[in-house]
């Protein structure tokens, strides 16, 4: 049997296109070589989103007095919440799994190998069977990058270093934790520690923390979690891990910070090794599959979707690179709209962005307005965080005076960007907006208040 489609890799890019094509007629095959859910679902975004509540619940109970409530002496529990981590994940993928059957796709439990082209197709080995599709959709996501940094393999190879993957089991919250950078992952981590009692130190090699997230936003982050006892070392290279912390250069000068454990998180890197993507001369660059906003690769039937292309490496775009790979499959015209993909940090207070910020307008020369915000501005805001100092930052095009950013930290704002990218997507003007109802009384209010400062 010829398969419409073969999809190597059962993440949120493959997952998801398997389902769309299978519900346009197309005969599908998913290739999975260890769960389905990918990343994201076993090792990723779902597992760190339920420890993280659990440790904001700990957090409110521990500050209740703040808001009159007394819960008396409140403890985390870290067996229980990874014991619940796994029954959420497992939830989950039972239900990706069963929603695969009901479309009718198939699904291979094991490593696939592209082994060539002819005339019928693509040919996919596995170590059981050999697979033939009219096209193929390459989803094989990341790993960990793990450096060449001295002593960090051995680390790892001993447990006292971790990536993603292992923390998220760890049986005990260790006494010092010592994160290797300081971007998403690493402040989600630093942030579940710090509330389970670690001591945390994040040493990243930048200036700031959080990447490309609005400098503002990120400093406020930064100065939330320095309260609540995150010792940041920026400007910091770590160089070294030895037995007994890490080791870093800051200015010239050695430093080195004590720990019980490690977690590496310096980014994530494509997997495009062993699938034998040089067997159809599938072109990679930087160690990612090369794709256009359609998702194609240089190779006529082959189109790649996820992690493995380098571009943006979220959950979400996955989802969207997916769907829009199998509609130009089937002749309908589709792109990727990257600049409207929102992003957001787990963290408490959240941060969430979409668009250009002040520095990437600054870069790309383009003539702005820039407004930023106290997210008191929101009565509910105000309610739930007497103390919080969110903002909100609107960057906005001065010619047509259109949105081309929004960038928030506070709470919900993970569940406000939506709404967020939707202005930045369909390039909504400000006066538009204005004729907008927001929910009253809502933290995104901010937004309707923002507006009206044009
Ligand atoms: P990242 O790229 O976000 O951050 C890595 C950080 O490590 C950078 O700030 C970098 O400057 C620093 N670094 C690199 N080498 C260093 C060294 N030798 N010493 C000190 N600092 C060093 O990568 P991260 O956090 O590992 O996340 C990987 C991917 O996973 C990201 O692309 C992210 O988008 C995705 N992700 C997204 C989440 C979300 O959407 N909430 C959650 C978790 C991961």
């Amino acid at each position: 049997m010829i398969y419409d489609l073969i999809i190597l890799g059962g993440g949120p890019a493959g997952y998801n296109a398997s389902e769309r094509a299978a519900h346009a007629g197309m005969k599908t095959l998913v290739i999975e070589g260890e769960f389905i859910g990918g990343v994201c679902l076993n090792e990723g975004c779902i597992p760190t989103k339920t420890l993280l509540y659990s440790a904001k619940i700990y957090d409110y109970a521990k500050h209740g007095e703040q808001y009159g409530v007394k819960f008396g002496s409140a403890e985390l529990d870290h067996a229980f919440v990874v014991e619940r981590k796994n029954r959420v994940v497992k939830m989950l993928v039972g239900g990706v799994t069963s929603t695969l059957k009901k479309a009718g796709v198939d699904v291979v439990a094991e490593n696939g190998i592209i082994t060539g082209r002819d005339a019928e197709g693509f040919t996919v080995k596995t170590p059981s069977g050999v697979y033939k599709g009219k096209q193929l959709l390459i989803c094989t996501g990341s790993q960990a990058s793990v450096p060449p940094i001295t002593g960090l393999r051995e680390a790892v190879a001993s447990g006292f270093a971790m990536t993603n993957r292992e923390i998220l089991d760890l049986k005990q919250i260790p006494d010092r934790l010592t994160v290797i950078g300081g971007g998403v992952i690493g402040l989600e981590m630093a942030s579940y520690f710090n509330s389970a009692g670690s001591k945390v130190t994040v040493v990243e090699m930048l200036d700031h923390i959080a990447g490309p997230t609005d400098r503002a936003i990120s400093s406020i982050l930064q100065k939330n979690y320095t309260k609540n006892g995150i010792t940041f070392m920026l400007g910091a290279k770590v160089t070294s891990v030895d037995k007994d912390g890490v080791n870093y250069e800051l200015a010239g000068k050695q430093g080195s910070v004590a720990a019980d454990a490690v977690l590496v998180s310096v980014g994530r890197r494509p997997r495009t090794q062993d699938i034998g993507l040089e067997s159809i001369g599938v072109l990679v660059e930087r160690g990612s599959i090369v794709t256009n906003d359609q998702c194609k690769t240089n190779v006529s039937g082959v189109w790649a979707a996820g992690d493995v292309n380098g571009k943006s490496m979220l959950a979400h775009t996955a989802y969207r690179e997916g769907e829009v790979a199998v509609n130009n499959m089937l002749g309908k015209k589709d792109r990727v709209d990257y600049i409207s993909i929102p992003s957001v940090i787990y963290t408490n207070p959240e941060v969430a962005s979409v668009g250009e910020t002040e520095e990437s307008a600054k870069e790309k020369n383009l003539d702005v307005i820039i407004k930023t915000t106290t997210m008191k501005m929101s009565g509910r805001y105000i309610a739930e965080n007497e103390v919080g100092d969110g903002i909100l930052k609107l960057i906005v095009g001065r010619a047509h005076q259109n949105i081309l950013g929004v960038h928030l930290i506070g709470n919900y704002a993970s569940e406000i960007i939506y709404g967020a990218a939707m202005m930045v997507q369909k390039e909504m003007r400000v006066s538009d907006l204005q004729k907008q109802v927001f929910p009253h009384p809502t933290v995104c209010e901010v937004i309707r208040e923002a507006l009206f400062s044009f």
